[in-house]
């Protein structure tokens, strides 16, 4: 695809699914869990991200695709400088709402607004499934991109044999809303991750929980310090 007709492309997925969560945000608020009644080790791996971010001593962590907030407060709790960034209004009308003392911006992961090597640390919990596998390189650039050396991102996500998968419902019972969602297999994820020079530091495989076909991955990666880089 040329340049021109991908950033047409571009602007019509994100469109599309920053129109369906506005629509269903009030459902999905209500509908996902506190991050506090998740699973032992979904809320260890959150535990490590914020244990490294914390004591590296570095700029602020961005909770990206953050959604209503209720991740991004869960960080706060466990100490971490944390702030959100979504692509709904909505998601952050409520964001905001629900946890005023908190920083939540409306923005796209595909271009942060955050300065180069700004970040202490990045969180994307479940958030970039939404993107075609031909955009993950250019995401993952951008986390590595704001991210100070010695940095850390916490990638969450389902995963699956290469798959586009396109749902009309919504959460609860709001309205239609349709949903694009890119599965890959794990090893495809470590391997774009380390394309753009992360470090994977480590990696949980979750067998998918009830209701649900997917395992669930967590990457754990660190930008490389200058003196690292290879
Ligand atoms: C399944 S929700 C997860 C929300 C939150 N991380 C949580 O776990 O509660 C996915 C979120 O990612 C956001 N999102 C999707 N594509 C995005 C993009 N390109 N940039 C920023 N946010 C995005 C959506 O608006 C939505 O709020």
């Amino acid at each position: 695809m040329n340049p021109t007709a991908l950033k047409e492309h571009e602007g019509a997925h994100l469109d599309a699914t920053r129109q369906s969560y506005d629509t269903v945000a009030a459902d999905y608020a209500r509908f996902v869990k506190d991050p506090g009644a998740l699973d032992p080790v979904s809320r260890a791996v959150l535990s490590a991200f914020a244990e490294l971010v914390t004591s590296s001593g570095l700029g602020p962590t961005a909770d990206v695709g953050c959604g209503p907030g209720k991740v991004t407060a869960y960080l706060t709790g466990l100490g971490v400088s944390a702030f959100g960034v979504d692509l709904s209004p909505k998601m952050i009308e409520l964001a905001r709402a629900a946890h005023p003392g908190l920083r939540f911006e409306v923005g796209s992961m595909t271009a942060l607004e955050s300065g180069d090597g700004e970040l202490g640390g990045i969180l994307a919990f479940y958030s970039t499934h939404h993107l075609p596998p031909a955009e993950l390189p250019q995401v993952y650039g951008e986390f590595y991109r704001v991210l100070a050396p010695g940095g850390h991102l916490l990638l969450v996500t389902r995963v699956g044999e290469e798959e586009h998968q396109r749902r009309t419902y919504g959460y609860g019972d709001g309205d239609p809303a349709p949903f694009d969602s890119y599965r890959l297999p794990a090893d495809r994820i470590a391997e774009l991750l380390e394309r753009v020079g992360f470090a994977i530091t480590a990696q949980t495989l979750q067998a998918p929980d009830e209701g649900e076909k997917r395992p669930v991955v967590s990457f754990l990666a660190r930008k490389p310090t200058t003196a690292e880089a290879p």
